[in-house]
């Protein structure tokens, strides 16, 4: 029996059971069948495959309404004394196409855009433009324009530079622009903590702070709020923030919350003005691996609730409206991506390499590299964030040891890692198929054509059927934009 590898890292545990799904990182109706293969809603990955091929993004849909019904339901429930209830902004970022987006607005969200192109996509759908927000440090004008053609609910701008154009545009095109101002609170929330440093240099938001002050001794924040008055094209909603993603704890929320709140009070009163809205921004966090813990959206909605009820009554002012802006913590844990198992090769490890005691080198430990049919190009987060994801074997169960495993793709790099590691039972084999968890957000959205591979579809499975919602490329559309000339 294999036992833990040495060259595992430390918060990787042996499974007791390779077979079992550990729940937290799987979308709801997933579950393996009497002969041991995963399924969906009753559907089988092997079916998938068949119809889909591989590599597959597979989402499901209920899981995602659900998702989306509980995140606003919580927040809803913890504001409803405060603000009467939160409006619930689907961070489009994280995964968008025309269906997600009539899922959102059917379950009573709206959405967060970030581009002409996420635009693009909500007006396909056919969502009204009230619902939708539109983000960006850099808007260009075409983007502005589409927004108020489109009479988004609110424009979050970014900067003064960005307020004067807003404000011109919208003067020029005898318009009114409905406008957020996003704010750098002096909070930086990263994974597990958060640290009130080193925020100020970054490319997003009006700074807070008193150093970037003006002539007239006004921070950037506050030069925006005085601006966004003085234009009558500019109606000015609110203020907002965002500190960060994949975040744990509610603390950092809730001191955001606060300086935000202390903020908005002193604008109030100094410009004799009311500012409805505050939205606090994305970034709750999902589990990837079972060592992730993230904690219920009712927690945290409580917690950042009772932090923006209690410094609104010590500040004396109404609570203004609270939106938030979700996407990974709705559509991370809906998909799996499903990849068929080809090459595979066991390498030898030096003791010493690991931080072993053999410094004459010669005790090695097997590692064994599975490579999938897909890779950095349908998830570039292990590349780019070294974000670690799990693995299990889907077409069938097994008996076998557990053996520490590197998923691989078929990429030419050696950084192309699908799941750095991971316990697999060692008799997994080419032809077989393995399910990736957690793959909802930030993977399709960042997918590439690196090594001209197509990018894959993304089947939507409910009520125990799959129809695609994204076709996957061919060849044909890798090739179609070439010019050859
Ligand atoms: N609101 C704003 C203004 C944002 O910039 C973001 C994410 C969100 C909301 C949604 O954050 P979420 O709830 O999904 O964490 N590609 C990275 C994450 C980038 C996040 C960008 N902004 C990753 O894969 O981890």
């Amino acid at each position: 029996m294999t036992t833990d590898s040495p060259l595992a890292p430390a918060w990787l545990e042996v499974p007791a059971d390779l077979n079992a799904l550990h729940e937290p990182l799987w979308a709801g109706g997933v579950a393996r069948n009497g002969d041991g293969e995963l399924t969906i809603d009753g559907l089988t990955v092997s079916e998938l495959q068949r119809q889909y091929g591989t590599p597959l993004f597979v989402l499901s849909e209920s899981d995602f309404r659900a998702r989306a019904r509980a995140f606003s339901d919580a927040f809803n429930d913890a504001f409803a004394d405060i603000c009467g209830g939160v409006d619930v902004y689907y961070a489009g970022k994280s995964f968008l196409c025309t269906s997600v987006v009539r899922w959102v607005e059917e379950e009573g969200l709206r959405l967060d855009t970030a581009s002409g192109g996420e635009l693009a996509v909500a007006a396909r759908a056919g969502i009204p433009g009230a619902d939708v927000a539109l983000h960006g440090n850099n808007k260009s004008d075409g983007e502005i324009h589409r927004a108020l053609d489109m009479q988004l609910g609110r424009i979050v701008v970014d900067s003064l530079d960005e307020l004067e154009r807003v404000a011109t545009i919208a003067a020029n095109r005898g318009d009114t622009a409905r406008v957020m101002l996003r704010l750098t609170p002096g909070v930086h929330a990263h994974t597990h903590e958060f640290i009130a440093t080193a925020h100020e240099d970054q490319k997003f938001g009006l700074s807070m702070a008193g150093d970037t002050t003006d002539q007239a001794g006004l921070s950037a924040a506050e030069e925006a709020v005085a601006a966004a008055t003085r234009h009558e094209s500019i109606e000015l909603l609110g203020l907002h923030c965002h500190i960060g993603s994949q975040i744990f704890e509610p603390d950092g929320f809730a001191l955001a919350a606060e300086k935000l709140l202390d903020f908005l009070a002193a604008m109030q009163s100094k410009y004799s003005i009311v500012l409805p809205e505050l939205d606090l921004g994305g970034g709750y966090g999902i589990a990837y691996t079972p060592v992730d813990t993230p904690r219920p959206a009712a927690e945290i909605a409580q917690a950042m609730a009772a932090v923006v009820r209690s410094k609104c009554a010590a500040l004396g002012i109404t609570a203004p409206r609270i939106s938030i802006e979700p996407g990974r913590a709705i559509v991370g844990s809906t998909t799996f991506t499903l990849y068929e198992v080809g090459t595979l090769k066991t390498v030898r490890v030096d003791a010493p390499a690991v931080g072993g005691d053999n410094a004459a080198g010669d005790v090695t430990y097997p590692r064994r590299y599975v490579s999938v049919d897909g890779g950095m190009s349908d998830n570039p987060r292990p590349v780019l964030y070294d974000a670690d994801y799990s693995a299990i074997l889907a077409s069938r169960s097994s008996d076998a040891a557990p053996q520490l495993s590197r998923v691989v793709g078929k990429h030419c790099e050696s950084g192309d890692i699908v799941v750095r590691d991971v316990y697999l039972p060692e008799d997994v084999a080419a032809g077989d198929l393995l399910a990736v968890p957690g793959t909802g957000a930030y993977c399709w959205a960042l997918s590439s054509n690196y090594n001209y591979l197509a990018r894959p579809g993304v089947v939507a499975v409910s009520d125990g059927s799959a129809r695609l919602i994204v076709r996957g490329e061919t060849e044909e559309d890798l090739l179609n934009r070439d010019m050859g000339v």
